[in-house]
């Protein structure tokens, strides 16, 4: 036996990945780290069909949630309540219609979940890891930048100082939607930047590489956008999926669970498209930013999750 932790499992694509991965790995203990009561009632559909799945409730926009939910995980590794931890699935993540939105810490939202928390994650688990083990990532192709990633939807990755994107108000006229996608973009290319970081530093045998869907229509990841986009996202646009422009949901789902079993070839630090390791954008190759990232998500992670 061994346990697979998983962020995003309660919605979306996390959610079909979830399916097949206790389907296809029936070695699996799966631990949801989600927030209630969509973590636990999941895991109890899914163990009431003989799994073993568990919950965690945890906030990712919370640090102190990311600190002692690190912890509980590494009490029942050390005590044999959970198998050895093999594969970590970091799928969580949030758009928001504005730069303006601060988390109890006072970090600026999208970054704190879609960056900061698979960082905290990472370096609180690390020492748990039995190897051979596996990290898989959730980033997306926004962080091209362009027309064909993007479909004119989400704003270019604008980067800056670490520090200045940790905050609200990093981007021109933060109120506004624009704001909200480019913060967003920009994170998805931190996060990439994040795991080129950790690939140079984790040990060899514990890969990480970023998974990114394409656009997936109907899912809720424009919650916070507006009852039209909303209404778009879940009802229209999945149109859009019929074409080669978008994944579906349910295709989405297949490939993050393959990349999460390691059934898709893919050297640490990779990029994995849909079903395939291909170069990420050319801005997403960075050492100097990278290392610069790594140290400000360091003295993050000691101020608020340590
Ligand atoms: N949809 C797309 O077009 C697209 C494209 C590229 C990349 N992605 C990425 O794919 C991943 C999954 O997104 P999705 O489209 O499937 O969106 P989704 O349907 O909104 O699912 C997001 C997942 O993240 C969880 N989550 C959100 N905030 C959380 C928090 N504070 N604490 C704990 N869990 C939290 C949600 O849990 P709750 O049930 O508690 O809300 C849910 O399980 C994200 O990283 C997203 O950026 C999506």
């Amino acid at each position: 036996m061994h346990t697979i932790v998983m962020t995003g499992a309660t919605r979306g694509i996390g959610r079909v990945a979830v399916d097949r991965i206790i389907s296809d790995d029936p070695e699996a203990h799966l631990v949801l780290l989600a927030r209630e009561p969509g973590g636990s009632t999941l895991a109890r559909r899914l163990a009431s069909t003989g799994r073993q799945v568990t919950a965690i409730n945890t906030d990712l926009l919370s640090m102190r949630s990311v600190r002692n939910a690190t912890a509980r995980l590494l009490e029942q590794f050390a005590s044999g309540r959970l198998p050895p931890l093999r594969t970590l699935v970091g799928n969580a993540g949030l758009q928001f219609t504005n730069n303006t939105t601060a988390t109890s810490d006072g970090l600026e939202a999208t970054f704190a979940i879609n960056v900061l928390a698979n960082h905290v994650l990472i370096r609180n688990l690390e020492s748990a890891f039995r190897t051979p083990a596996r990290i898989v990532i959730t980033v997306s192709d926004t962080h091209f930048g362009d027309f064909s990633h993007n479909l004119g939807m989400v704003p270019a990755p604008r980067w800056q100082d670490p520090g200045t994107i940790a905050r609200i108000g990093a981007f021109p006229h933060p109120d506004t939607v624009a704001a909200g996608r480019a913060a967003y973009s920009t994170s998805k290319l931190a996060a990439i930047y994040s795991i080129h970081e950790f690939a140079r530093r984790l040990p060899e045998d514990i890969t990480i590489t970023g998974f990114n869907p394409g656009f997936v229509p109907g899912t809720d990841l424009a919650r916070d956008a507006g009852r039209m986009a909303n209404f778009a996202m879940r009802r229209v646009l999945p149109l859009v999926a019929f074409t080669p422009l978008a994944t579906s949901k349910s295709v989405a789902g297949q490939y993050l669970a393959q990349a999460a079993l390691g059934d898709t070839p893919a050297t640490t630090g990779a990029y994995i498209n849909r079903g395939r390791a291909e170069r990420s954008s050319d801005e997403s190759y960075e050492p100097v930013r990278e290392r610069q990232l790594w140290d400000t998500l360091e003295q993050l992670a000691h101020q608020h999750a340590r």
